[in-house]
């Protein structure tokens, strides 16, 4: 009855309110990137087999793969419009070590992205259309390695000088390329997404081009905000999801229905 006696001026301005909170829960503030540029890369554990934020065939874990951090992937949680692009990345210096290290010799590896690098508020991945991470760049590619696909001896080392060999970070050129450069690409099991997921949660294009035929934002379609405050896990389990949604959802229709 309360609600009932509510003027119509409030209930217009918390119609406003809803929707104009709707409204700023699915702006995109996702990075826009060049096809060639600078960026940094990293390295993370992949194990073999698993199905990442992608929905990609767990096989694509047999060949080279990456992470690509949260705001240029274009999502916070599930699929984003980076899934499925293959990146040719080419290795050039480390700055974090004292002096930083060019090596002679660039190797460069051809990577499909197939998971995300959640946003945090430090570490590598924390660019936003604000700011670069700590390396300058708009970009971070977290490689999954070490990898059955990768040889130990990818990343040039200078022990000797250094003490170490990990470098950990690393300054890196990428350039946008065509998946059928991917080492993957013969093996029709490791394209594409896993089958026994509903379409709803995955999607790895085979060979996604420049405009056209990339996944949407699974962020923006069901509002999901990117969450700056935590950088736990790779993505949120489904069924939370959708109990959220169903909550939201059933709150709304409860508040149409007094209204
Ligand atoms: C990747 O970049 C390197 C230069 O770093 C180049 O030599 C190589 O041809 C490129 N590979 C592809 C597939 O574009
Ligand atoms: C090792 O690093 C030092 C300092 O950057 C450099 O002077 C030296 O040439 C490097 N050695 C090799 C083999 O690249
Ligand atoms: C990312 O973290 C670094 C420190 O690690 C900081 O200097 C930089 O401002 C951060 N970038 C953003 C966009 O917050
Ligand atoms: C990365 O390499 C580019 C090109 O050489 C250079 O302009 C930039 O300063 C480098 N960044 C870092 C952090 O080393
Ligand atoms: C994206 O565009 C660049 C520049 O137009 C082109 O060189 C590159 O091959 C394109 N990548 C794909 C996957 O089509």
């Amino acid at each position: 009855m309360a609600l009932l006696a509510i003027s119509p001026l409030f209930k217009l301005w918390v119609i406003f309110l809803l929707l104009f909170g709707q409204v700023l829960a699915t702006s995109s503030p996702w990075i826009q990137y060049p096809s060639f540029g600078y960026a940094t890369l990293t390295h993370y554990s992949l194990p073999l087999d698993f199905v990442a934020s992608c929905g990609c065939t767990g096989e694509s874990t047999h060949y080279p793969t990456a992470a690509l951090s949260q705001m240029a992937y274009g999502s916070s949680t599930a699929y984003g419009p980076a899934c499925g692009k293959c990146f040719n990345l080419t290795l050039l210096n480390t700055f974090l070590s004292t002096p930083p290290w060019y090596p002679a010799e660039n190797p460069n590896i051809v990577v499909k992205v197939t998971d995300l690098c959640p946003l945090s508020t430090a570490g590598f991945c924390n660019a936003t259309t604000s700011g670069p991470n700590s390396g300058g760049h708009y970009l971070n590619f977290d490689l999954a390695y070490p990898s059955t696909s990768i040889s130990n001896n990818f990343f040039p080392t200078n022990e000797s000088y250094y003490g170490y060999s990990d470098f950990g970070v690393w300054n890196i050129s990428y350039e946008s390329i065509d998946c059928n450069d991917w080492e993957g690409w013969n093996n029709a099991g490791a394209l594409g997404s896993v089958a026994d997921q509903s379409a709803e949660s995955v999607c790895c294009p085979a060979s996604p081009d420049n405009s056209s035929n990339t996944c949407p934002s699974y962020s923006d379609h069901n509002g999901i905000a990117p969450d700056t405050t935590t950088s736990a896990g790779h993505s949120i389990p489904r069924p939370y999801i959708f109990t959220l949604s169903l909550v939201s959802a059933t709150l709304l229709s409860l508040f149409v229905y007094f209204v």
